[in-house]
């Protein structure tokens, strides 16, 4: 079953040009096809032509005009075969397929009223006959039926190009897009939508007509999609001189999706939660979301669409690109340093967790069963991680000119990683060789370092010694090239030192390289004894294990330069506080705060900081899931007890100190999804939730009120969430209604309402997801749903990990009805009892007999190849 990366041969018959014509129906739609069709130059003639097809039922075929007898093809599960045809021809096939009951959400399905698409990986099988794979590229002109009174607007890829009634009440729209693709960037939107226009000039003067067309009651939500739209398509201009290349450009809301959105060509299509947004229902993170997300599509119009990949395993050459392309969007336009600290603690949770388990698999991998499994953590940051170590070893001058040599010299193509990684050798004159391993090799590389500052000598001796662990299918790993930022910070002045390293000049801020297992690097002429700020800026996707003392992070949280490094001193230094409690409560033994701790928050919430998002990033504590990260064996309610320990005694002696951030960052401007108000409110927030963790009388009046003024949804949800995971229901239970009450008409509002309900640390988050499954707000059909109820309740690590395993076997019951209704969906949801090496036996148990019950059913691909690969 599985597909191998070195199997790869061009298509025996290329598609030129695609006709298509749709004629609209729930559960029968009719589609012709004419596929203009020739022999690919590379392959010999006489090979039968395979076009790939799924739940599809053929009404007719015709090669050249002629009538196909049954003989004369052969149908299959996975498509239709033709044993002989000529060198160049037309097919026209017309098939049947019911977009009602396409559940799987892949392929043409209904949301609502509206029909839709999502053809990303493999969906354009279930649409027709075709050779479905990217290396396929054609001109697309497609006509769309429906009926004109519930389907007024017909939307496909490019440009209008006529349009009509027909009888029986039906209108038609044909869709002419110019630019060669593969079918994976199809789509088709029909329903009765409404625009929100607006325009844009591109550097060269092309006048660009921009629409986003939503359901009615959303009109009101769009701003900020266009606001961000329009700054993304400025900067790819101005920062990788990419300019947008049709007339018209679309995106569309719509409510069911699996994913978050999709970059087809002119005419992307978004989940609603990722595009709609507004001050009362929507927040800030949920702003910053939804500008990277519109900036991550439209930057695949180039990375992705102009050129794109050969095969799937190639994926990450444009998610990994596209990813830090957004990634370094967003750093521009919000604060720079806290959009890193986002990045990085979210991939050092998620990515590193992955790269643990039994699913680890290289940026690029050699075998896959079901590519819908592979849009995965690895492909997209840890691929974006890689592109942005290429960009700092060769430059931003060398990247961008690189980028413009892969632009140019591939455009219209369907390429390589390789090729992308040659363009950067070639514009920089470095070699990549060594490089390359980063893509094919699973697994988070650690480095051990270790220091030592020799008085008489001036010089401090660093020994760097890397390994990558084991993982399925990969025992034996090489030695990577490995870029490590570092600074060596004097003891005395508390500044960065001149580095000198073999008698070169390196500034105060470097880059070493890393490429053995082991390597020695001395510093000369340092007049003080330093401590090493090591991988600044994440600099690498690496674990770094350094043995600081306390009081070199506390050290490090006071005076490094790298504001990154800074705040993961502090992470650091927490963690090593935990790690005591965390065994504290294990051998119930009394616990006692670590003073150094509550010194450097007090530093921290007394000190003047002009950077308000920073400070507030390092007054959080880091999060169970990333302490569980750090964890031989994960202890959940150890984990769970220690943090909460660590936030009430610094509540309690610093009670004063957050009361008055808390203040001095009350505002009541109107609301903004502006940088510094992001930040105010955030800090507030920080703030807010140290005072209400002792729930003494103060700190629930402030955020009852917070939750009372209505301010805008930020401060709502916080404030709603700190009283829904408080200990006491009578705090709980009346907010809970009330917003429950005055959100039931909006779907996104009600999403959140469900996450923080079941993600309270109390005994009965359980009882209340399965109350909530009745509730009519929710559906199991709907990705949203599904994400915000049962994802975000997996993700409640005491009560998901509840010891009678009734948290697992929710989990596992709702992945069976999955499994039929939305495979994509079913696979991503049982990531969390994967990873049960990771618990102690008696969970372990529990997890794998609700795997095994899973593997028990009749399974569709992707569910088999995870739980396949979880139980090996
Ligand atoms: N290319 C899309 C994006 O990165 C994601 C599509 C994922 N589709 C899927 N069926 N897994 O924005
Ligand atoms: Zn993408």
């Amino acid at each position: 079953q599985a597909i191998h990366l070195s199997d790869y041969r061009p298509p025996a018959y290329r598609v030129t040009h695609t006709e298509l014509t749709f004629e609209l129906d729930p559960s029968a739609t009719r589609v012709k096809a004419r596929l203009h069709l020739e022999r690919h130059p590379e392959r010999e003639a006489g090979e039968a032509l395979e076009l790939d097809g799924e739940q599809l039922t053929l009404k007719s075929i015709a090669l050249d005009g002629q009538v196909l007898g049954e003989d004369e093809y052969r149908l299959t599960e996975q498509g239709l075969r033709i044993e002989s045809v000529p060198a160049s021809f037309l097919l026209d096939t017309e098939v049947e397929i019911s977009p009602e009951e396409n559940t799987a959400l892949e392929g043409l399905y209904r949301s609502g009223g509206m029909f839709c698409t999502q053809c990303e990986a493999e969906g354009f099988r279930r649409i027709t006959f075709y050779p479905d794979r990217p290396d396929v590229m054609a001109t697309f002109s497609t006509t769309v039926v429906g009926d004109a009174a519930s389907l007024p607007v017909l939307l496909s890829n490019g440009n209008p190009v006529e349009r009509g009634e027909l009888p029986n009440g039906r209108h038609f729209v044909t869709w002419e897009d110019p630019h060669p693709k593969p079918c994976y960037l199809f789509a088709l939107v029909a329903g009765d939508l409404n625009k929100v226009e607006d325009r844009f000039t591109t550097m060269s003067g092309r006048d660009v007509t921009l629409q986003i067309w939503v359901e009615e009651e959303n009109l009101g939500k769009t701003d900020h999609a266009m606001a961000s739209l329009k700054r993304a398509m400025r900067w790819d201009e101005e920062t990788y001189g990419r300019e947008y290349d049709l007339d018209l450009f679309m995106i569309v809301a719509v409510n069911d999706f699996n994913m978050g959105a999709m970059e087809n060509k002119g005419l992307n299509i978004f989940n609603s939660a990722a595009v709609l947004t507004h001050p009362d229902t929507a927040t800030d993170a949920a702003f910053q979301r939804v500008e990277g997300i519109v900036a991550h599509e439209y930057f695949h119009n180039w990375s992705g669409n102009r050129v794109t990949c050969r095969d799937w395993f190639q994926l990450s050459l444009k998610e990994g690109f596209t990813v830090f392309r957004d990634q370094s969007f967003s750093a521009d336009v919000n604060s720079a340093p806290v959009k890193r600290i986002e990045d990085v603690s979210f991939f050092r949770t998620a990515q590193f967790a992955e790269d643990a388990g039994p699913t680890a698999h290289p940026v690029r991998p050699d075998h896959y069963i079901e590519i819908g499994n592979f849009y995965t953590l690895t492909i997209y940051e840890k691929g974006a991680e890689i592109v942005r170590m290429l960009r700092n070893l060769v430059g931003w001058e060398a990247f961008r000119r690189g980028s413009d040599l892969y632009f140019s010299r591939f455009d219209g193509q369907a390429v390589t990683i390789e090729d992308f990684v040659t363009c950067m050798a070639e514009a920089s004159g470095q070699n990549l060789d060594q490089f390359m391993l980063w893509y094919s090799q699973a697994g988070t590389p650690e480095i051990d370092a270790h220091g030592e500052y020799d008085y008489a000598r001036a010089e401090y001796r660093l020994i760097l010694r890397q390994r990558t662990p084991a993982t399925p299918g990969q025992s034996d790993k090489q030695a990577l090239h490995i870029p490590v930022r570092l600074g060596l910070v004097g003891t005395k002045s508390g500044r960065d030192l001149a580095l000198t390293l073999d008698g070169e000049s390196l500034g105060r801020d470097a880059v070493i390289h890393l490429r053995e297992d082991e390597q020695e690097f001395v510093f000369t002429d340092l007049a003080e004894a330093p401590v090493p700020s090591l991988a600044r800026g994440f600099s690498a996707p690496v674990k770094l294990n350094f043995p600081y003392s306390r009081e070199d992070l506390a050290f490090l949280l006071a005076n490094d330069s790298d504001g990154f490094n800074r705040w993961d001193a502090g992470q650091r230094l927490a963690l090593l506080a935990l790690d005591d409690l965390i065994a504290a409560h294990r051998n119930g033994v009394e616990k006692v705060m670590d003073n150094r701790v509550v010194d450097a928050f007090r530093t921290l919430l007394t000190s003047d900081t002009d950077d308000k998002a920073v400070l507030a990033e390092m007054l959080t504590l880091p999060s169970e899931a990333y302490i569980a990260e750090q964890q031989p064996l994960v202890d959940v309610d150890a984990i769970h007890a220690a943090r909460q320990f660590v936030k009430q005694s610094l509540a309690v002696t610093l009670r004063d100190e957050f009361l008055a951030v808390y203040q001095a960052n009350l505002d009541d401007v109107s609301y903004a999804p502006e940088p510094d108000q992001i930040a105010a409110r955030s800090l507030k927030n920080v703030a807010l939730s140290y005072l209400m963790s002792i729930e003494d009388e103060e700190g629930v009046a402030l955020t009852q009120r917070q939750f009372e003024a209505e301010h805008n949804m930020t401060d709502v949800r916080h404030a709603l969430t700190l009283l829904t995971h408080s200990s006491r229901d009578d705090l709980a239970d009346p907010a809970l209604k009330a917003f429950g009450q005055k959100w039931a008409h909006d779907p996104l509002v009600m999403d959140q309402w469900f996450s923080i309900q079941v993600s309270r640390p109390q005994a009965d988050a359980l009882e209340r997801v399965k109350f909530l499954m009745d509730h009519p707000a929710f559906s199991l059909t709907n990705p949203n749903k599904v994400r915000a109820l049962i994802g975000a309740f997996a993700q409640n690590r005491v009560n998901f990990h509840r010891l009678d395993g009734e948290g697992y076997k929710l989990l596992a019951d709702v992945v069976i009805k999955l499994n039929r209704l939305n495979p994509e969906i079913a696979a991503r949801l049982i990531t969390p009892l994967t990873r049960w090496a990771r618990y102690d036996e008696t969970r372990q148990e529990l997890m794998k007999a609700e795997l095994e019950r899973i593997r028990a059913e009749d399974l569709s691909p992707n569910v088999y190849e995870v739980v396949e690969k979880a139980l090996a």
